[in-house]
């Protein structure tokens, strides 16, 4: 647990963060999913709160305390994500973090009843989701927005070219195809790239790679008014 600090570089910021998996529900007990842990995006929370921010995470369902301090707004589908997203966006928010892993596709229809087992092979018919990083950052009062793109392949030319489709402020690109890095990890390394620039953190604890990353975002914002 870190001490907040009141006039930290942070202070006064209001920061929502998405963070870990989504569950697209197929019947009343399966989902469609994936291995998240949700660890990273709750390591910047705790970041933020600790450089003086009020911080809401937008969470998806994992197995980790509230970071002190910190709201917890409880989400299941990609949908639910972009609704809370957005309705903490229109409270007011100066930076805007998705560490989620959001779930590309859901089910085109979910069955009211468990499925029954029958036919040898089950095709499902997936639709799209919705995309909240790119719906927050198309605003017209769009916050400081940062996203991160988990990649296993020319990591540095598919984050750059996220970064300017979804117009983001800052991308944070993640080579998941490294061992022991990522996804249900406690270790992170990770490249940073905005307009112009450039900066590797990590390999290191999450803990670290979050704060790094926290107060390099405090030094690429816009100053407050
Ligand atoms: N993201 C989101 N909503 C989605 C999909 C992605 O908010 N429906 C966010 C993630 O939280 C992440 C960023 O967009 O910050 C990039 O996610 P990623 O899965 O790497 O990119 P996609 O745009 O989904 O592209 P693809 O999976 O095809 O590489
Ligand atoms: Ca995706």
């Amino acid at each position: 647990p870190s001490e907040t600090v009141d006039n930290g570089p942070l202070a006064g910021r209001r920061v929502v963060i998405t963070a870990g998996p989504t569950r697209e529900p197929i019947d009343p007990v399966r989902y469609i999913s994936n291995h998240s842990s949700g660890k990273m995006g709750y390591a910047i929370a705790e970041a933020a709160r600790a450089a003086g921010a009020t911080v809401t995470l937008v969470s998806g369902p994992v197995s980790l305390a509230a970071p002190s301090g910190v709201e917890v707004v409880p989400v299941q589908t990609a949908e639910d994500m972009l609704r809370a997203s957005s309705a903490e966006v229109d409270k007011g928010a100066d930076i805007f973090i998705a560490t989620a892993a959001v779930a590309d596709y859901r089910p085109s229809a979910t069955a009211d009843q468990k499925m029954k087992k029958s036919s040898e092979t089950l095709s499902l018919e997936l639709v799209r989701n919705p995309d909240t990083l790119a719906t927050i950052a198309a605003r017209s009062d769009a916050p400081f927005t940062v996203g991160f793109a988990a990649e296993t392949n020319d990591v540095a030319a598919y984050a750059t070219d996220k970064m300017k489709r979804k117009k983001l402020a800052m991308i944070v690109a993640n080579d998941v195809s490294a061992p022991g890095i990522g996804f249900n990890s406690d270790q992170n390394a990770v490249t940073v790239f905005w307009s112009g620039g450039q900066r590797a953190i990590g390999p290191a604890p999450k803990s670290e790679v979050a704060r790094e990353l926290v107060a390099l975002i405090a030094e690429r914002m816009p100053a407050q008014p």
